[in-house]
């Protein structure tokens, strides 16, 4: 198994960026293969502190980096993000960068409805990113969407500016607001143009011939497998498929590509936006969760909800992701705790379930089983050996595996790059 696919294995921000970024080490090229901007990756190195929405994390280090045509791509948001991270010194040009042409644009309207709705929506709204990631997957599965190889036919626009403007003013109208200007669409098209097509790619082609050749393609998933439009907390979820099955359709491989599925998995569980979330703590004990694992969004600046590890979710996630092998982060943020609980069960109404239900009645409803296990009081922050962690972190990281019945390959003691314990080498599998 050369290829490494990385996924968060619940709703997101478990540390995806920092695992990526050490693994792109040993990786030839690194690719998103879903999602956009709505994703938020942080990378700490030598205390420079990069955050990236759109790029992959790869690029940092400077490894090939490939946008996949399952992305949707906000055009200006990433001639910002690259403007932004050649600020920190990181080069990006389009030797180093690839993006699909077949990646579906967002556009500024797509933007408008994303907000529009979670305004309209009260007490039901999801907690988007409002930054049009939902409105452009619908476009592009009611095959209406403009994508960036359009960019180099923008004067045959018209009849798909038809299909897209009829179906988008008819849902404006709803909402009081104007019509489309077409002519500020294209014109803003045009001028966003030069800056694209130099990284257009038929990045499927490039995937195939690297791989032919036994480069290392390393996956890289945004967002978690409980935002997962088919397996996550519907219709609490994001737009695509977060699972690591979309590797293969996200960048133009065949399924057997994946080849090590990581999931990232963070040592408590955290959710940001609206949604059921059974380990939920609202109180001090979530506080201090929140507080000393820096829990907000890397995106909005929203404060995450914060909870007790919620061992049926990742079990759950595992299974339908495939996962291989996980890497545990933020274990140092359960430094200093006397007791913990992990979940291992539910009752709804006194029934007993060891999985999620699906509805999201019995999924708000559900009341956690927890068992209780002895913290420990020494540090793990900065660790990067086994020998290095207390014997009670030990038996927490031991009862987690068995309870997801997945193995260990990582676990990740502080932000900082290095400050990784590598257990298993998801390369070398
Ligand atoms: P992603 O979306 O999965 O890439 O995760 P985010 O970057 O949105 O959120 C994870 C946050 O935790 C970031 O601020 C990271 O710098 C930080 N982080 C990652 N791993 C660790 C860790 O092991 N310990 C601590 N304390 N922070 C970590
Ligand atoms: P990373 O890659 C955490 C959440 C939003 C909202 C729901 C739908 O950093 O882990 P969307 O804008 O996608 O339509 O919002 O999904 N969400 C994330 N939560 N991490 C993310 O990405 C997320 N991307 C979207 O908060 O609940
Ligand atoms: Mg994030």
């Amino acid at each position: 198994m050369a290829n490494v696919t990385v996924i968060g294995a619940q709703w997101g921000d478990e540390g995806k960026g920092k695992i990526v970024d050490w693994l792109a080490e040993r990786a030839d090229v690194v690719v998103r293969f879903q999602g956009g901007h709505n994703a938020g990756h942080t990378l700490v190195v030598g205390g420079t502190t990069y955050k990236l929405s759109l790029l992959p994390s790869g690029i940092v280090r400077g490894t090939l980096s490939v946008i996949g045509n399952g992305v949707v791509l906000d055009p200006w948001h990433f001639r910002d993000e690259v403007a932004k991270l050649a600020a920190q010194g990181v080069t990006i040009t389009p030797d180093n960068l690839h993006i699909a042409e077949t990646c579906p644009l967002i556009l500024p309207f797509h933007r408008d409805l994303d907000g529009l709705r979670e305004d309209a929506s009260g007490a039901g709204k999801i907690g988007t990113t409002r930054r049009g990631i939902g409105p452009a997957y619908e476009d592009k599965v009611g095959r209406r969407a403009i994508r960036v190889c359009d960019l180099a036919h923008l004067d045959d626009l018209a009849p798909q500016l038809d299909r897209l403007c009829a179906h988008h003013d008819a849902l404006r109208a709803g909402f009081g607001e104007a019509p489309i200007d077409r002519d500020e669409i294209v014109a803003g098209l045009r001028e966003i143009a030069d800056f694209i097509l130099p990284y257009a790619r038929p990045v499927w082609l490039t995937l195939n011939e690297a791989r032919r050749r036994g480069d290392r393609i390393l996956f890289e998933g945004a967002q978690g497998v409980l935002l997962d439009v088919d397996h996550g907390t519907y219709p609490f979820v994001t737009s695509s498929n977060t699972i690591a099955g979309t590797a293969a359709g996200g960048s133009g491989l065949g399924p057997s590509a994946a080849g090590f599925v990581l999931g990232i998995v963070k040592a408590y569980t955290t959710r940001v936006g609206s949604g059921p979330f059974p380990t939920e703590l609202e109180d001090a004990i979530g506080q201090r969760l929140g507080e000393r694992g820096h829990e907000f969004g890397t995106v909005t600046g929203r404060k995450r909800r914060c909870g007790w590890f919620d061992a049926v979710l990742v079990r759950q996630s595992a299974a339908v992701s495939g996962i291989t092998g996980i890497a545990l982060t933020k274990l140092d943020v359960l430094d200093g705790f006397d007791e913990l609980r992990i979940c291992t069960g539910y009752t709804v109404d006194g029934r007993p379930f060891d999985y999620l239900p699906p509805h999201p009645q019995d999924q708000a409803r559900a009341v956690p089983v927890y068992e209780t296990i002895e913290g420990w009081s020494e540090s793990t922050a900065g660790a990067r050996s086994w020998a290095d962690l207390p014997a009670q972190a030990i038996k927490y990281i031991r009862r987690v595996e068995e309870l997801i019945r997945c193995p260990v390959a990582l676990v990740s003691t502080s932000p900082e790059r290095d400050d990784t314990i590598l257990v298993r080498d998801p390369f070398a599998d």
